[in-house]
């Protein structure tokens, strides 16, 4: 199988990750919860994987690295324990559902919501949000890189904005942390948001979101905390606050793998392959009759995703065809951004999405490509 949709999860993985998880499998105990040498282990495992994730990206405190199970709960945590009814907050047609739902909801309950529209090819025009700003205005949310397009948002510039407008940025880095630098006090970001199975390379189930110094969250969800447990209250220091029960000791060891093998290959070098391999496979569907794509791919660094149609076909009976005939495993449909496929005219038709990875070869994009242009032969 040619695998194509690292942008829905990555399914190669540096071995050593799938190692930390067997190898953590049969000797982690409960951290914080014994004071017994496999639970104290266990401890120094999340926290030297706390540390690595503070010092990718650039939290100088790692008690302010908080483990959740992924983005969707990370982004629900910081909307809804940073914005209120009578807040206005901006946001973006990009999003996805994870930002857009957690929103939706505070709008139903009184909060006001802006969403900043695109251009044809679903470029956000950053003028946009000095023109949505009002009194009452305390944050933006935003992507980095739209999971449909690939098309990376301008995060320093907005950083800026938010900065001169004392408002709080919070930053959903689903499709970029692990493959692109982020440094969040560089870039203005207060939250940021990060899911652990995909740039990250780490196992399914591990997340989390870093704060800002200053920036505080109330706790989202109450329990175990291994502190304090005569307390009727969650304790109220990091990140116990907002880690309450067990958390995913065994897919933070992977994810503690993953971050070593970034760090030694280096995401830079990660982060241009992919997009190397991502515009030679653009360079090739763009000439086929019949093809449209969908994002501005002349974009210079943007996420390693190409979304196309072929024709008036339906996107998921494409996928379906190619993972058929031609082993290639990429994804259809509609990918949870309502608005951005509102906005790019593919509502009913969907788009199908390939996304690529360090992981992948020339050879592997040069079939998929072959692939499209034998289809939309076929098919139109
Ligand atoms: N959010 C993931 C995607 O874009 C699952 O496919």
């Amino acid at each position: 199988m040619i695998y194509l949709d690292s942008a829905a999860t990555s399914f190669h993985k540096p071995p050593c990750v799938a190692e930390a998880v067997f190898k953590a499998m049969g000797q982690m105990g409960n951290s914080g919860r014994g004071g017994h040498p496999i639970s104290l282990e266990t401890g120094r495992v999340i926290y030297g994987a706390r540390k690595k994730l503070a010092a990718l990206f650039g939290v100088p405190d790692p008690s302010r690295v908080i483990f959740t199970a992924n983005s969707t709960q990370s982004l629900n945590m910081a909307i809804s324990g940073l914005f209120h009814p009578g807040d206005h907050v901006i946001t973006t047609v990009l999003e996805h559902n994870s930002v857009l739902r957690p929103l939706f909801r505070l709008e139903d309950q009184g909060m006001a919501l802006t969403i900043l529209p695109c251009d044809q090819k679903g470029r956000l025009d950053p003028r946009q949000l000095e023109q949505a700003l009002r009194p009452e205005t305390k944050g933006v949310v935003c992507t980095h890189a739209s999971n449909l397009t690939g098309n990376m948002v301008d995060i320093p510039q907005v950083g800026r904005f938010c900065r001169d407008h004392h408002l709080l940025l919070v930053v959903d880095a689903s499709q970029t942390a692990g493959a692109f630098p982020i440094r969040m006090e560089e870039m203005g970001i207060h939250v940021l948001c990060f899911t652990g199975h995909k740039s990250l390379l780490g196992p399914q189930g591990t997340g989390g979101l870093c704060l800002a110094p200053g920036v505080e969250l109330p706790s989202f969800c109450v329990g175990g905390s291994g502190i304090h447990s005569y307390s009727r209250t969650q304790p109220d220091q990091l990140p116990e606050r907002l880690e309450a029960g067990t958390l995913n000791g065994h897919g933070i060891a992977g994810l503690s793998a993953a971050l070593d093998w970034l760090a030694e290959t280096g995401i830079e070098k990660i982060g241009l392959r992919e997009q190397q391999l991502a515009r030679r496979f653009y360079q090739q569907v763009k000439e086929v009759p019949d093809v449209k794509i969908y994002g501005d791919l002349e974009q210079h660094t943007r996420a390693p995703i190409v979304a196309l149609n072929i024709g008036d076909n339906d996107s998921q009976e494409v996928c379906d065809h190619l993972a058929q005939r031609y082993g290639i495993a990429v994804r259809g449909g509609a990918h949870c951004a309502p608005l951005m496929h509102k906005a790019l005219g593919t509502q009913e038709q969907g788009a199908v999405r390939f996304s690529f990875c360090w992981f992948n070869t020339e050879d592997e994009v040069d079939q998929a490509a072959r692939a499209v242009a034998e289809t939309a032969e076929e098919w139109t």
